[in-house]
């Protein structure tokens, strides 16, 4: 039933839903529940195009919708509104695991018809979704004669962002070397040509948004391409070939996002990619178990072990079972074992196609492992590094599925190391073909991975994946991801992570969905343990000493960063000696949990800092974690978050006076008082600095 206090139409239209006079321009109206976002759809020149509103300051001005095609002709103008439907949907669903619980999603639907007003008088729908936290809409090209195959050169969609000499954005280029993995930037919109999504702007006028995509399934990534100051178009990444998807009808794209909030944390405060993805398919997921794990890891990055064979392999037999019973004395779940399979000798990044996914090198005994692991209670956590060599990967993928299963592994890792565009495929010709990590082949490739875990209750944990668009929700088993420049760049990047890097992640990276970004190295300055040989990133390392490479934070900003940088995985990374050197600061890593119960962005602003708050799932207990960038400030926070009537123990862990990432990062104090709801606190956090505090309840 339409409402009219939601759905609005001009005169002419008033009486119908379906029909109205071809050849005068219509505008349709759909608003946001609590009446704040207000989306315009209309065909004013016979060219469909769409409007946002938040409370009548304009978020999207006038901007273009259509697909172009390879061989039909292009749904771009010619079109006028055929008909419209409406909906209203408000239904409160379970995450298995996630931020929180329980996810509202409230929303008014709008779908508008549109037909070509001369032959072949083809016909498309736009699916438009408002919430109270932004948008979605999607195409919905139906069958119709004339369109069966069909080959998608690119979209049409704009996004058209008011005032781009003023407002901001942060951001990263897209199509690039190192995919996502790039230092954020902040920009005035004017400055930017090609983005990667998340893309996260702050308007002249105030408002905060967020342009991403919802459910990318058996389509191609969108980045966005400002065209001219001020409109940013959709690109979608192609094939080999140049074309960008290869489907058929019926056909829908993902959904087109805009994440809308008047505060900064709004954005962070937002369940709008979860609403716009379909739900769990995979049924029972009880055997998806969030959790820490500690791996054999960080030293073949800082160079103390090696993942081809040799002196320094560091995926031995016997060094497996010490981690694993390191991980067994703390309560942490698994242990990552890199470099365990034969293909890693030599330049590992350049020969993807010599890797096995099922030959172990023979000082790795895989069944005595897992027996061990077994005996201990720590489960061995599964390695795939690709490097990019997906059809190698492909045509192994069953077999090695099988023979983690066997051996009980409940989750695997995988790598796709290789520059942007030029991911590894043999066609069915037997031709080599260069393919995107964002591309119709590869969005299928890697969901083809999580399909075939699930089926043997095996979790995903993809790195160099494509952007996550919110898919955990269908296949709870894609538990965590990279996708973006994580703890990994402060061991060997040029230049590392700057100190604002984790804030900026936080408001742009982080939107799509969790990150398996390691936080928690304890020895900030390792570079003296260093030895220059770690197989295919030699070169890397030696760049790495010129750098003077480091963790560019404080202690107790790596603690904070359990909480800020949401995973339900959170590796433990550093090696154990470190952790054990420090036994108190570790105590917070120990009792941190990984799943949580809610979640709430309570302070912040885009790339400065950011403060949250999250209740453990299945306890009583709360959690806090707050960050900054390089610049030192106080954040005072209300315990308004607590429950009422309860009396909490603040086991707080913070920067000290003399804490400064450069000059003393290690100045840490410990502190407990007991606190209540309403309460409030303030934290000083140092340059780079930040605060993780427990609140244990009494
Ligand atoms: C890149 C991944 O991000 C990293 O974690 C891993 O150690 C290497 N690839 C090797 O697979
Ligand atoms: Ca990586």
């Amino acid at each position: 039933m339409l409402n009219p206090k939601y759905f609005s139409f001009p005169a002419i239209c008033l009486m119908t839903l379906t029909v109205c006079q071809t050849g005068i321009a219509k505008t349709l109206t759909a608003m946001s529940p609590d009446s704040r976002i207000k989306v315009e759809v209309s065909d004013d020149n016979d060219q469909p195009v769409y409007r946002v509103f938040y409370q009548n300051k304009p978020v999207i001005q006038s901007s273009k919708l259509g697909l172009y095609f390879k061989e039909s002709p292009d749904f771009l103008n010619g079109f006028n509104i055929q008909s419209t439907a409406t909906a209203s949907h408000d239904e409160t669903w379970q995450q298995p695991w996630g931020e929180r619980r329980e996810v509202q999603d409230q929303h008014n639907q709008l779908s508008v018809q549109l037909k070509r007003n001369k032959a072949p008088f083809n016909t498309y729908t736009l699916k438009f979704k408002v919430f109270n936290d932004g948008i979605g809409f999607r195409y919905e090209v139906p069958k119709q004669p004339g369109i069966n195959q069909v080959e998608i050169i690119n979209e049409a969609t704009e996004f058209v962002l008011p005032n781009s000499s003023q407002s901001e954005a942060w951001w990263i280029g897209a199509k690039q070397f190192n995919r996502y993995e790039h230092i954020y930037q902040k920009s005035k919109l004017a400055e930017i040509d090609r983005a990667n999504t998340p893309f996260t702007a702050r308007l002249a006028n105030g408002m905060h948004l967020s342009i991403h995509e919802a459910a990318l399934i058996d389509y191609a990534g969108m980045t966005l391409d400002q065209q001219q100051p001020g409109v940013f178009k959709a690109n979608l990444t192609p094939w080999f070939d140049g074309v960008a998807v290869k489907t058929q009808t019926d056909f829908k794209s993902p959904w087109r996002t805009i994440q809308i909030a008047p505060q900064a944390i709004g954005l962070l405060n937002s369940d709008l990619i979860l609403n716009l993805n379909e739900p769990n398919k995979l049924g029972d997921v009880s055997w998806v178990n969030p959790g820490k794990y500690v791996g054999i890891w960080w030293g073949m990055h800082i160079g103390t072990h090696t993942w081809g064979s040799g002196d320094k392999h560091g995926a031995t037999t016997e060094l497996t079972k010490n981690y694993m019973d390191f991980a067994a004395k703390y309560g942490f779940d698994g242990v990552l074992v890199e470099g365990w399979n034969t293909g890693w000798d030599g330049d590992w990044a350049a020969n993807g196609e010599i890797f096995s996914f099922t030959q172990a090198y023979p000082d790795f005994d895989l069944t005595q492992i897992s027996e061990y692991g077994k005996k201990v209670g720590v489960k061995l956590i599964g390695h795939h590094e690709t490097s990019g060599h997906a059809s190698n990967y492909h045509n192994q993928m069953a077999d090695a599925y099988d023979l983690y299963e066997k051996h009980g592994v409940e989750q695997i890792k995988t790598g796709y190391v290789a520059s942007a565009g030029n991911i590894t495929r043999i066609d069915e010709n037997g031709f080599e073909r260069k393919e995107w990590h964002d591309g119709q082949f590869m969005v299928g490739e890697y969901l083809k991975s999580v399909t075939e875990a699930a089926k043997r209750k095996i979790s995903i944990n993809t790195h160099e994946p494509v952007k996550d668009t919110g898919l955990r929700r269908t296949y709870p088993n894609w538990i965590s991801r990279e996708g973006a420049r994580g703890q990994e760049f402060n061991a060997w990047g040029q230049p590392p992570n700057p100190p604002e890097h984790t804030v900026m992640l936080t408001y742009t990276r982080m939107l799509s969905g969790p990150m398996d970004f390691t936080p928690g190295i304890f020895d900030l300055t390792f570079n003296d343990k260093r030895e220059a040989d770690i197989g295919g990133l030699q070169d890397d390392l030696q760049a790495a000493k010129r750098y003077e490479n480091r963790i560019p934070t404080t202690l107790a900003k790596q603690l904070a960063l359990y909480v800020v940088l949401y995973s339900p995985i959170q590796m433990v990374p550093d090696l154990p000696e470190n952790y054990e050197a420090k036994p108190d600061a570790f105590q917070f890593i120990v009792d941190v949990p990984t799943d949580w119960e809610k979640s709430e962005a309570i302070a912040g602003e885009v790339g400065e800092y950011v403060v949250f708050a999250r209740q453990e799932r299945g306890g009583e207990d709360w959690y806090l974690g707050a960050i900054t960038d390089a610049n030192a400030r106080k954040v005072s926070i209300n315990l308004d978050f607590l429950k009422a009537g309860e009396t909490y123990q603040a086991q707080i862990y913070r920067d000290g006076k003399e804490a400064d990432w450069q000059t003393n990062p290690y100045d840490l104090i410990i502190e407990n008082k007991p606190v209540k709801k309403g309460d409030s606190l303030i934290l000083p956090l140092a340059t780079s600095g930040g605060a993780a505090i427990r609140f244990k309840k009494l």
